[in-house]
């Protein structure tokens, strides 16, 4: 499976503000939004481009789009707060949205919504969740895809532990994961460590 960490500084600044216990959620958000630009950026890198003449105000030239715009999907709670940003970044992408609650005794993923197209042949699919923690919300969301006939899926996560990196190895689904950082593990609560604490809350909130 390919795992691309991309270490830029700007990345791990951003990051950072992300793992401070002092970020309000105001400044979790923002930094957020900035470091899922910079995801995007990168896992978009090989998208097929069409080209389609195009003229300047001084000559013609060839001009550029993306070829298969890909379906974005925010896992709720957590990924919502990068959808606007990749949105901005992918304009012509379509949004499908994947609704899961972690049950916090049995730590797996209970899903309440699921609003995707019902044919994913030949389409890109781009997942949002900024956390990769034990991987079973990305193992279901994938599966949930692989079922609608997608087969090139990218898991878009600001943070990875190592067991869910491992997790969806096993799973052998068509999956690469583009990530800031490969954290140290998960602590007996599943939480990343040192990660950020629960991502849901820092954005919007206990509930
Ligand atoms: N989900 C989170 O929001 N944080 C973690 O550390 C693990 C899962």
């Amino acid at each position: 499976m390919d795992v691309r960490v991309v270490d830029h500084p700007l990345a791990k600044s951003r990051l950072s503000t992300m793992r401070d216990a002092r970020t309000n959620s105001a400044a979790f958000r923002a930094a957020l939004q900035e470091l899922t630009l910079m995801l995007i950026y990168e896992a978009t890198r090989d998208a097929e481009l069409a080209e389609e003449p195009i003229h300047t105000p001084v000559a013609k030239t060839t001009g550029y789009r993306i070829a298969n715009p890909p379906l974005l999907v925010p896992v709720l709670r957590a990924g919502l707060g990068m959808a606007d940003q990749a949105h901005r970044l992918i304009p012509e992408a379509q949004m499908g949205f994947v609704g899961l609650a972690r049950d916090e005794e049995t730590l797996l993923p209970t899903p309440y919504l699921e609003s995707l197209p019902a044919d994913l042949t030949d389409r890109p699919v781009l997942v949002l969740d900024p956390m990769l923690a034990t991987g079973g919300s990305m193992v279901h969301t994938i599966e949930l895809l692989v079922g609608r006939g997608a087969t090139d899926v990218t898991a878009i996560c600001t943070l990875a532990a190592p067991e869910g990196v491992r997790r969806l190895e096993e799973a052998g689904l068509p999956v690469r994961v583009v990530t800031t950082s490969i954290d140290e593990r998960l602590n007996e609560s599943g939480y990343i460590v040192p990660g950020l604490g629960d991502a849901g809350d820092r954005e919007y909130g206990a509930v």
